[in-house]
């Protein structure tokens, strides 16, 4: 069947991208290129009488009662501090506008390379999962390359593999002796497909071996990208600070490789998937952000990236969770919200600690090797000479420890729900249970 034509709004927004930023409409998987905010309908409707309809407004499809949105007593006895329409009213597809600014706000803040590059306004998806499949949808198209290291988060793999057919290729992400990233597997990586399009995933803090590149070692990575891509290579480069702000070691690059990144060339489109989800610890609240930046974007090619972005949240969701939304935007003006922050990534700071303590004791040399960490909320050990999902089992049947046995060798260990008190005891487990499959 011949394919539905093209909308013209979709039209539009192509020829604004192939006006300003060429490269990136080229990057647009098909389906990206056909979608569209539909700005010319219900909603368009609904807004100009928003504004006009000063005898009745008989456009949205909510329910209303004494000017506010109708609600039940039973619901409403759960919400605190919220007004009616910060809970039940439906949320624009773009997201709250004083929401969207404020984590605007706040990313450029946090990311001082940024200056005053201009980037997209930040689109809420319903949190950071959502937010990697809807740049799957704009920029996969089955077959398309996806560079990412070697330890990621495996619905990575779901997510754009599964899902939507891409075809992904690793590089590994530490070298032979574990001290650092792999800056050559990673340029070999990116030389692999010299001259094609490739979407490259970074993810730092990264799950599952919770490490940080070092600011060395993250200039390295932004020079070896903006390198690739003046030889020829279009790049889609998109970076996953799930765990952002959640830095333990000052060797740390404490800010956002988004912000050189946005500014690096005009064949590199980096996005920032970004929430509240751990960074403001509210995981099933369920809000996020995509943000788009290229070195030649202008406010008509962002808005036509913004529109296709809401449009596809229009097409699978509609819009996004309004109390959480609401609840995000009430913390990030609270003036104690930082200070809480920070008393919480304090903790985990000193479980990380004592993890680096514990797990690196001599008694346990012969058991693992460490993959270096140094933020987030994970660490990974290289078991040696044993399966990792047999020593995974033993440990959880024989010691009632829960861990995740990653391929044939990892086992990630989550130091961020471990108190200190237990993570002793969680290691000294682990190598009895490395031992017991061994058989000695
Ligand atoms: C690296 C990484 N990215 C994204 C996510 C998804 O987060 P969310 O709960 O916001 O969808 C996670 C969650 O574990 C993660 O570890």
């Amino acid at each position: 069947m011949p394919a539905a034509p093209l909308n013209p709004l979709a039209q539009a927004s192509n020829d604004a991208l192939k006006k300003d930023c060429p490269v990136v409409l080229d990057l647009l998987s098909e389906r990206g290129k056909r979608f569209f905010f539909p700005a010319k309908g219900i909603l368009a409707q609904g807004a100009e009488a928003k504004q006009k309809a000063r005898t009745a407004n008989a456009t949205v499809g909510i329910a209303t009662e004494n000017g506010a949105p109708m609600h039940l007593a039973a619901v409403s006895k759960y919400f605190n501090g919220l007004t009616p329409s910060e809970i039940y009213d439906y949320a624009p597809s773009y997201g709250k506008p004083d929401l969207r600014a404020a984590w605007g706000k706040k990313q450029r803040a946090e990311t001082p390379s940024l200056g005053d590059h201009p980037v997209s306004n930040p689109v809420v998806t319903n949190a950071l999962t959502h937010g990697l499949g809807l740049v799957g949808d704009l920029f996969l198209d089955p077959g398309d390359v996806v560079l990412t290291a070697d330890l990621l988060w495996e619905n990575y793999n779901l997510c754009w593999e599964t899902r939507l057919g891409a075809s992904f290729d690793y590089f590994p992400f530490f070298d032979e002796k574990l001290t650092g990233f792999n800056l050559p597997g990673f340029k070999a990586g990116l030389l692999r497909h010299r001259g094609k399009k490739v979407v490259v995933g970074l993810n730092f803090p990264n799950n599952p071996s919770g490490y940080t590149p070092t600011r060395a070692e993250a200039s390295a990575i932004v020079a070896a990208l903006t390198a690739e891509a003046a030889a020829g290579t279009r790049l889609v480069v998109c970076i996953d600070d799930a765990y952002y702000g959640m830095f333990y070691h000052p060797g740390c690059q404490t800010e956002s490789v988004f912000g050189a990144l946005a500014r690096a060339s005009d064949h590199l489109l980096a996005i920032k998937v970004d929430g509240g989800t751990k960074e403001a610890f509210i995981w099933g609240l369920r809000v996020g952000f995509l943000t788009f930046g290229v070195k030649n974007g202008t406010a008509a090619a962002y808005k036509a990236l913004e529109d296709k972005t809401a449009g596809l949240i229009r097409a699978y969701v509609s819009n996004i969770t309004n109390p959480g939304q609401s609840v995000v935007l009430r913390a990030l003006n609270d003036p104690e919200f930082r200070a809480q922050q920070a008393e919480k990534v304090a903790t985990l700071r000193r479980r990380a600690e004592v993890t680096a303590a514990e797990c690196r004791k001599a008694a346990y040399a012969d058991c693992w090797d460490v993959y270096p960490f140094n933020s987030g909320y994970f660490m990974c050990l290289r078991l040696k000479g044993v399966d990792a999902d047999a020593t995974r089992v033993r440990l959880l049947d024989d010691h009632g420890v829960g861990t995740i046995a990653l391929g044939k060798t990892d086992l990630r260990i989550a130091f961020s729900c471990l108190t200190e008190a237990q993570i002793p005891g969680v290691f000294g487990a682990a190598a009895q249970a490395v031992r017991a499959v061994r058989g000695h």
